[in-house]
C-alpha cells in the first residue's frame, strides 16, 4: 500500500442525529462536519477498488455491484467484489480480506450499520478511504462520503401514498382505515429512516383515529423484519391475519418498507385474507416480481431508485475526491447527469460527525407508469 495523506478539515455546525428532512434539524450543539479533502491525494496511486455489498440474495445488491464494477473498470481500476450473505461476520472478514488483498479504496453497503466501525478504522490506518454506499455506517466518523437516495423522502412518499389513496384529509373519523406496518431490518440505518419518516406522516391520523393499527405494532422494533426477508414477512402477515383479521375484520393497507417485504405480504394476503376489498400495499426498489404485482393490482406502488445513477454518482464522487475537485452542492449542475443529486452536510451523522452525503431523488411507480420500468429480457 502506497503512502497517502488524507487531510481532515474540522469545523463546528448544528446537526441532527440519524437522518431527517433538512427542514427539521435539531440543534445538538455537539456535532461537527468532517470534510475529507484530497489536496495531497494522488489519484494515480489508487489502483484497486474494493466493493462490499450486504447480500447477493436481494435483487438490488447484485445489480449495484455489477454496475459499480463495470463503471470502475471502465475508469481503469481493478475491482474486488464481495457479498456479506446478510451476515455481519462474513462481511467483516470480506472487508479485512480486501484490505489484505490490496484494496486502495472501499465502497461499502453494510449488513449492520453499527458493526463496521473497527473495520473502517483499520482501513483508514492503512490509508484506505471508505465510502458508505446506500446505507450509512455508524461509528465511522472518518467516512469519505455517503452516497444514497433520500431515505427520509422515500419513507414519506410511501406513507403519503396511503394517506392520498384513502383521501384521509377529507374523510371523517367515522370511516377509519385499518393498516399494518412492516419495517426493514433493524440493523440497517435506512430502515429506521424509512420508518421514522413514514410514521411521522401517519401519526397525526393515528392520533385522531382516522388510522387504526389493529395489531398495535407501531414501534420500529415491533414492525421490523429481519434481513428484509420475504418468507419472514409472509409468515408475519399470515400471523397478523389469523390473529386480528378474522370475523370479517377488514384490512385496508400495509405499509411495507421495500419490495422483498411487500412480496411476502402480497403472497400472504393472496393465500390467507378472506375479504375481497383492495388492500393498498407499498414497496421500494421496483424488483421484477413486484413490478408484475403492481401490474396485476396486488401491490399498489413501489419506489424506483435508479441504481445506474447511484453507481454513476459514486464513481463521480470518488474521482472528484481523488482529483481534489470540489463537487459543489448541486451535482447535477455543470455535469452530464440527467438526474437530480444534491450534497447534504447535515442530515447523516456517524458518531456525532456529519458525513458529507450525496442524495439522489427517487420516483414513485404505480399502475400508471409501471410499464416504463418493466424491461423485456
Ligand atoms: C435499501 C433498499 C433495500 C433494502 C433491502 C435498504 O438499505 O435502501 O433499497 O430494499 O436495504 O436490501
Amino acid at each position: 500500500m502506497r503512502n497517502r495523506l488524507i487531510t481532515l478539515v474540522l469545523c463546528t455546525t448544528l446537526i441532527f442525529c440519524g437522518c431527517s428532512s433538512t427542514e427539521e434539524i435539531v440543534d445538538t450543539n455537539e456535532s461537527k462536519i468532517v470534510q475529507q479533502t484530497a489536496e495531497t491525494f494522488d489519484s494515480s496511486e489508487i489502483d484497486t477498488i474494493g466493493i462490499s455489498m450486504p447480500a447477493a440474495q436481494l435483487e438490488r445488491w447484485t445489480n449495484d455491484a455489477e454496475l459499480l464494477q463495470s463503471m470502475f473498470e471502465e475508469e481503469g481500476y481493478n475491482v474486488l467484489v464481495s457479498y456479506g450473505d446478510n451476515l455481519i461476520d462474513t462481511q467483516i472478514n470480506d472487508i479485512n480480506q480486501m484490505i489484505d488483498d490490496g484494496a486502495d479504496l472501499l465502497i461499502i453497503a453494510p449488513v449492520d450499520s453499527d458493526s463496521l466501525g473497527p473495520c473502517i478504522k483499520r482501513a483508514n490506518e492503512n490509508n484506505i478511504p471508505v465510502v458508505a454506499y446506500d446505507r450509512l455506517i455508524n461509528h465511522a466518523p472518518t467516512l469519505l462520503a455517503y452516497v444514497s437516495y433520500d431515505n427520509y423522502y422515500i419513507g414519506k412518499l410511501q406513507a403519503l401514498y396511503i394517506v392520498d389513496a384513502f383521501d384521509l384529509n377529507n374523510t371523517s373519523n367515522s370511516e377509519p382505515i385499518n393498516i399494518e406496518i412492516f419495517a426493514g431490518d433493524s440493523a440497517d440505518n435506512n430502515a429506521l429512516c424509512f420508518f421514522n419518516a413514514a410514521y411521522e406522516v401517519l401519526s397525526p391520523y393515528v392520533e385522531t383515529g382516522k388510522i387504526n393499527i389493529i395489531s398495535n405494532q407501531k414501534s420500529f422494533y415491533a414492525c421490523s423484519i429481519p434481513s428484509w426477508d420475504t418468507d419472514l414477512a409472509k409468515q408475519k402477515m399470515e400471523i397478523l391475519l389469523a390473529s386480528y383479521y378474522t370475523d370479517n375484520q377488514q384490512l385496508d393497507a400495509v405499509l411495507c418498507a421495500n419490495d422483498s417485504i411487500a412480496h411476502g405480504v402480497c403472497d400472504a394476503i393472496d393465500s390467507s385474507y378472506k375479504l375481497d376489498n383492495k388492500i393498498i400495499i407499498t414497496g421500494q426498489d421496483g424488483d421484477k416480481v413486484n413490478l408484475q404485482y403492481i401490474k396485476e393490482g396486488k401491490q399498489s406502488m413501489s419506489i424506483y431508485k435508479n441504481l445506474n445513477n447511484e453507481a454513476l454518482a459514486t464513481v463521480y464522487i470518488v474521482n472528484s475526491f481523488l482529483n481534489g475537485v470540489s463537487t459543489g452542492d448541486d451535482l447535477s449542475a455543470g455535469n452530464d447527469f440527467d438526474f437530480k443529486i444534491r450534497r447534504d452536510t447535515i442530515s447523516y451523522v456517524s458518531d456525532n460527525v456529519a458525513i458529507t452525503s450525496y442524495l439522489l431523488s427517487p420516483k414513485t411507480i404505480t399502475i400508471d407508469n409501471v410499464d416504463d420500468f418493466i424491461i423485456d429480457e
